[in-house]
């Protein structure tokens, strides 16, 4: 990995990979790829080259893979469950028609690529507890349909065309830097936002429903080390079962108060979002992960907490309020 093209540069998981891959690889190109009215700034901007990559013109795909001698393409693109649930169509367009621009082209020129799947790849029939590497995927959602095909599809391409597709089963993922968009985990994010601002936090999924989440720093790094993987340790490859930690909205406000007895909470349930829920894995089992590419996570709970309060708490210039623990201000 070298010359890489981050499709989605500026989501939530693009903008901080680019970055992550612009430390890991200072002589290659690490292009940021968005789209037009998510144009990167800033640091991104600055950093490293960009261009607008739309998964759907596969010409302007193929033109950034050419100029740049892409190697490595991270196509993050795609609209999260719950507004792939408004617009299927668009969704479909975008991750599957897209898809196949960038496999086509990886195919013609070589490059690996890395699609993220989900625990929105699993479904109602998907044992919840301890979900298998491979088991039953009939996700009911538009997004999960996609996650599936996804994952087929990039294996079709291995198996077919010896394309090196790899990927990984994201959960929830949890940072400050750059939000979500209209996910069904976006609850475990925005809850930390509001309590360090002070604010009454609204949740839309209902006490006791279980999903696993993960700290962004921990995703990245299965991101990178997946790609960099000794290819003849894999015996799995679209997609791997990664899992950091489990909870539910309950136990996240109990930890949160550890360090913010202040915030406050009410349930105002989204039915699209919690039928979702309801469908998608407790845990996961990611042993294959372990032993195929030494998958290990860094963060639980607690660590994640802290850290995402320290750096919210940063980003928002609001060191002195909420009564802090002093000790999460150690340098
Ligand atoms: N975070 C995603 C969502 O909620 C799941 O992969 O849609």
């Amino acid at each position: 990995m070298k010359n890489v093209l981050v499709i989605g540069s500026t989501g939530q998981i693009g903008s901080e990979l680019t970055m992550k891959l612009r430390k890991l690889y200072p002589e290659g190109n690490i292009v940021a790829g968005f789209i037009q009215g998510a144009e990167p700034k800033g640091i991104l901007l600055e950093s490293g080259p960009s261009a607008e990559a739309d998964v759907r013109n596969g010409q302007m795909l193929a033109d950034i893979v050419d100029k740049y001698q892409i190697d490595t393409i991270y196509n993050l693109a795609a609209l999260l469950s719950a507004v792939a649930e408004k617009k299927p169509l668009l969704a479909w367009d975008i991750q599957m028609n897209g898809l196949l621009n960038i496999l086509e082209i990886a195919r013609e020129k070589h490059c690996a690529v890395f699609t993220p799947s989900s625990i929105g790849s699993f479904g109602p029939e998907t044992p919840h507890q301890g979900t298998p590497q491979d088991t039953i995927q009939r996700p009911r959602s538009m997004y999960g349909v996609t996650k599936v095909a996804t994952e087929l599809l990039s294996d079709y391409y291995f198996h077919k065309y010896g394309v090196d597709t790899r990927s990984v089963r994201f959960p929830g993922l949890i940072s400050y830097t750059t939000l979500p968009g209209g996910g069904t985990t976006d609850y475990a994010v925005e809850i930390y936002y509001a309590a360090v601002k002070g604010e009454e936090f609204v949740c839309p999924i209902q006490a006791g429903t279980y999903m696993d989440m993960m700290y962004m720093p921990d995703a990245l790094k299965a991101a990178v080390d997946i790609m960099e993987a000794d290819p003849t340790r894999l015996k799995h490859r679209n997609s791997f079962n990664i899992a950091a930690m489990s909870f539910e909205p309950e136990t996240l406000r109990k930890k949160i108060q550890e360090h913010i007895p202040g915030l406050r909470m009410r349930y105002e349930v989204d039915p699209v979002r919690q039928a979702i829920a309801n469908s998608w894995p407790d845990s996961m089992d990611d042993s294959c992960a372990r032993e195929e590419w030494d998958w290990k996570p860094s963060y639980d709970l607690e660590e994640m907490t802290v850290d995402m309060i320290l750096n919210l708490r940063k980003k928002f210039g609001l060191a002195q309020m909420n009564n802090l623990d002093h000790t999460l201000w150690a340098p």
